[in-house]
């Protein structure tokens, strides 16, 4: 999805319109507040069927992948999984996983020396895919096991396909081979108790379910953070705030958040219209298929004036609040959103240095 080509198609339809039928892919969504109303509204748009981003899920990770889960079905799973994200797993985290590629960050750039966070982040999502897997990357080899991580997630990301209802058989057969190389992985997990799959296992899930859930948290979680924190720092430097940031750390998480309305690392998703419906007078059709630019309904000029400037004070308006996260029956879709900032988040400590 990150390919230059959607993204011109994505700008494109944004000055367009709010709402436009494209012919051969469906009805693109723009409209900020048209599109937290299809996210919203399961008895007219589904995650599953033809046209669905849930497709590819059942194509490729199975029927329990909550990103192809609609209604009862989906709180149902959601609830037995419960918090993924409690403070004391979160603490793991950052000890685990964070602390040790973060000190040596640390010391490279108070060291004066230039990094290039793209392959810093790649190999720490490779390490957090990792952690998450429970597995013990063999010694010696662990910057080579997390890469190799990384560009498993990457190749089941790039299966995904705008312009096709659903994988050819030859498309998903490959990428049900990623994924299951990646499970094969989890499979031998030594289920290190802090792990994902330990997790997800103790919640009482079966072995499909934790994979199929594994699955999404590696496509719309893990690899949407890398997209964003090299990203996040960039417009940070580029605008000159980073300063204005290093001498005002309490803004911080406004500084994420309007960061994330910039760059909208998960930039659309999917829906079948299952049920006839007009909203703010634009009809959508049965069998249609709802394109939802979550990347362009963060740059409604109506719900954030001057959309494409970036500023770290800016208010954002409960109408167009974490639309970036999806749109969920009482708070955002994402299952991280929520995630309290510690104090040593990736980002954080980068804009430290
Ligand atoms: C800046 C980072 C992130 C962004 C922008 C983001 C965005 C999203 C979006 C837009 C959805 C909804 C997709 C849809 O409705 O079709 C979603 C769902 C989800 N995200 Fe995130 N995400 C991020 C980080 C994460 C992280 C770090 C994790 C976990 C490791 C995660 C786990 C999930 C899961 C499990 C779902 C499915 C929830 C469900 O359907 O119940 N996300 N995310």
């Amino acid at each position: 999805m990150s390919h230059p080509i959607v993204f011109i198609l994505i700008e494109l339809l944004r000055r367009i319109g709010g709402v436009v039928r494209v012919p051969g892919l469906g009805v693109a969504v723009s409209d900020a507040s048209v599109a937290r109303a299809v996210l919203a509204d399961e008895e007219h748009f589904s995650k599953t069927g033809p046209g669905s981003a849930g497709v590819f899920y059942d194509q490729v990770m199975g029927r329990r992948a909550l990103l192809n889960m609609d209604g009862a079905e989906h709180l149902a799973l959601r609830k037995r999984i419960g918090d993924l994200f409690t403070p004391s797993y979160l603490k793991v985290v950052a000890h685990e996983v964070l602390a040790p590629s973060l000190g040596d960050l640390e010391r490279q750039l108070n060291a004066g020396e230039t990094v290039d966070l793209v392959p810093f982040i790649h190999l720490l999502t490779g390490r957090m895919m990792c952690h998450e897997l429970g597995f013990t990357p063999p010694a010696g080899r662990e910057d080579r096991t997390y890469q190799e991580l990384y560009d498993l997630g990457e190749r089941l990301i790039s299966s995904l396909k705008l312009t096709s209802r659903r994988l050819a058989p030859g498309e998903a057969l490959r990428a049900r081979q990623t994924f299951d190389e990646l499970m094969g992985i989890a499979r031998r997990s030594d289920s290190a108790e802090n792990s994902m799959v330990a997790r997800l296992r103790s919640a009482g899930l079966d072995a499909n379910e934790v994979e199929a859930v594994l699955g999404s948290l590696f496509l719309v979680g893990t690899q949407s953070v890398s997209t964003a924190l090299p990203r996040i720092v960039a417009v940070l430097l580029d605008t000159h705030q980073m300063r204005r940031l290093r001498a005002e750390p309490q803004l911080m998480q406004q500084a994420i958040d309007e960061a994330l309305r910039l760059i909208v690392p998960s930039p659309l998703t999917l829906r079948r219209v299952s049920k006839s419906v007009v909203i703010d007078g634009h009809r959508f059709r049965e069998g249609e298929r709802a394109i939802v630019l979550m990347y362009n309904a963060a740059k409604d000029r109506r719900v954030f004036p001057a959309p494409l400037l970036f500023d770290i004070e800016r208010r954002h308006p409960a109408a167009g609040r974490h639309l970036w996260f999806g749109v969920g029956k009482r708070r955002p879709e994402c299952a991280a959103s929520r995630i309290p900032q510690p104090s040593g988040a990736p980002e954080d400590r980068v804009i430290r240095c």
